[in-house]
């Protein structure tokens, strides 16, 4: 980085100001005021800041700030790799009551967009507009995205000033945390400095001496071409990966696109309707399980904490309507089983099954939309197409052989026959029918009387689970 430029003049009156620079600086080393006093020059950046560098040679992670106790101000340089969607520094030991400078990528891919924010827990800091922040762009300079490296010279107004602010100049391990963001720059790309920010892959703290950093009037932003670190002391860096948002669409996708749909099957291919009960009750828990999660998750981020967005809304009526529907089947199923006859609820249940399983699929694509994870849309597009068309298919299948069989039974008693009487039968279709024949199914009250089996003798036995109590077909 280049230094200012100083006006350069050969002279008496100049060759004096030299020396008396140079007897200012070696009383500094005696004596603090005098040192303070000494870097009230335009040169103070650079003699009086305090740094911090992290990182190889051409891909550095640098923060070099000088404060003038005075004004309350701070001025600082923080430059980073663009090798992630954001960068930030902080003041404290940790997220909470941080004063944080985050740093993106402008809507153009080429600026910097600085974001003063404040963090009040280990969640996404908000921005305030009580800290008043400006890029300096006086000579020697140059803010934006310059070498594949964020760069942003700043100046912030009174920020020693903020309520319960943690920066401390009289400290010679002043504590600082930084954190890098996950991604790339394209994934912000926002001049706002109100934009979202994904939770960091890596963060970490560090220490600074501030005694060096500080001045009492006057302050400009550290410049140098290879900054000194002024405290190497360096604490953990660590590694972080946030799995509540997998986790989350994982459980979500997966109790609606896999789950559900194998209750469904287990009732229309296997015709356990108990083990449909046993499929769709596990898979409402992992989904309200789920909305755990989301609701865990939607409070680290400022776009889903105030829980207001279509995606939570919709995913918590789905949610709602899934424990109604599985309450409408358990006593629809209660009813059945003692009257034999069907119900309102079953009705209901029979027709908001689908609809509430295709809303609630639906909602996962709202949810990658929302985590700003649109390229995860295609994906999950292509489970979804494949569920639906394999279990689509096999509901298709399996009511065309019935079909087939009822026809076969009408014309002469041909196929398997009805099987009446069965004690404790609990499948919906033991009996033989069609669709026709199955609690659930459309035309269930409409079923024929003349699809009771004729062979065999009458038994003695209660009725199937299917069965509604009948007469035999009258003889002519
Ligand atoms: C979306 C934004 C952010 C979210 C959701 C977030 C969330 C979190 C969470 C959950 C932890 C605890 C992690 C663990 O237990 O391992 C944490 C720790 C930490 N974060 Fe953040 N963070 C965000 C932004 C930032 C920023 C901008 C900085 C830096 C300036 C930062 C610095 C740190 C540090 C230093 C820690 C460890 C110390 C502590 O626990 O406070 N974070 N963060
Ligand atoms: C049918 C129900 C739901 C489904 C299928 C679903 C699915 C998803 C999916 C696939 C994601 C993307 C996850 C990622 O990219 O990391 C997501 C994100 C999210 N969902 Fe849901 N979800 C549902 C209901 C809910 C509910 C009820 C809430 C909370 C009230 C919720 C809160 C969230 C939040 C906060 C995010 C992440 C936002 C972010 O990372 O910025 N979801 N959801």
């Amino acid at each position: 980085m280049s230094r200012p430029n100083r006006p350069l003049s050969i002279g008496f009156l100049s060759l004096f100001a030299i020396l008396l620079q140079v007897s200012l600086v070696t009383a500094s080393l005696f004596s603090p005021s005098i040192r303070e006093r000494a870097a009230d020059t335009s040169d103070g950046a650079t003699t009086n800041y305090a740094a911090w560098v992290w990182g190889e040679n051409n891909s550095q992670f640098i923060f070099a700030t000088q404060f003038n106790s005075d004004t309350g101000d701070i001025y600082f340089h923080l430059s980073a790799p663009t090798a992630s969607s954001w960068v930030a520094i902080g003041t404290g030991e940790g997220m909470g009551g941080s004063l944080m400078f985050i740093v993106y990528a402008s809507s153009n891919g080429k600026n910097a967009t600085l974001s003063p924010r404040l963090s009040t827990d280990e969640v996404e800091p908000s921005y305030s507009s009580s800290i008043q922040c400006s890029l300096v762009t006086s000579e020697g300079y140059t803010n934006g995205i310059i070498n594949d490296t964020y760069v942003v010279n700043a100046h912030c107004t009174k920020v020693l000033d903020l309520p319960g602010q943690k920066i401390d100049l009289t400290r010679t391990d002043a504590p600082f945390i930084f954190a890098i963001g996950p991604g790339s720059p394209q994934d912000i790309n926002s001049n706002s400095v109100e934009a979202g920010i994904r939770r960091h892959v890596t963060y970490g703290d560090f220490t600074m001496d501030l005694t060096k950093a500080t001045v009492t009037s006057g302050g400009a932003v550290p410049t140098s071409s290879n900054f000194t670190m002024t405290n190497a002391v360096q604490g953990d860096i660590t590694g972080d990966r946030d799995w509540t948002g997998a986790f989350h669409a994982l459980m979500m996708c997966g109790a609606f696109v896999i789950i559900f749909p194998a209750g469904v099957l287990v009732l229309r291919i296997m015709e356990k309707v108990m083990w449909h009960g046993y499929v769709q009750g596990f898979a409402g828990l992992v989904a309200i399980l789920g909305v755990g999660v989301g609701i865990y998750l939607g409070r680290m981020y400022n776009h889903s904490k105030n829980v207001n967005s279509a995606h939570q809304i919709i995913g918590l009526v789905v949610v709602l309507f899934v424990i109604v529907q599985w309450m409408l089947g358990f006593f629809h199923h209660r009813s059945y089983a003692r009257n034999k006859r069907p119900t309102l609820m079953g009705k209901i249940h029979r027709y908001a099954g689908p609809l509430i399983l295709l809303v609630g699929i639906m909602n996962g694509f709202l949810g990658f939309d929302f985590s700003n994870a649109n390229r995860l849309n295609i994906p999950y597009a292509i489970i979804v197409v494949i569920v639906l068309a394999a279990v689509g298919t096999m509901l298709f299948l399996k009511r065309r052989r019935k079909r087939k069989q009822m026809v076969a039974i009408e014309m002469g008693g041909l196929g398997p026959q009805p099987y009446q009487g069965a004690r404790g039968g609990a499948s919906y279709s033991e009996v033989g029918g069609d669709q026709a024949r199955q609690p659930f199914s459309s035309n269930y009250d409409d079923r024929s009387r003349s699809d009771i089996g004729l062979s065999g003798p009458p038994s003695r036995d209660p009725p199937a689970y299917g069965e509604v109590p009948t007469q035999p077909r009258q003889m002519v």
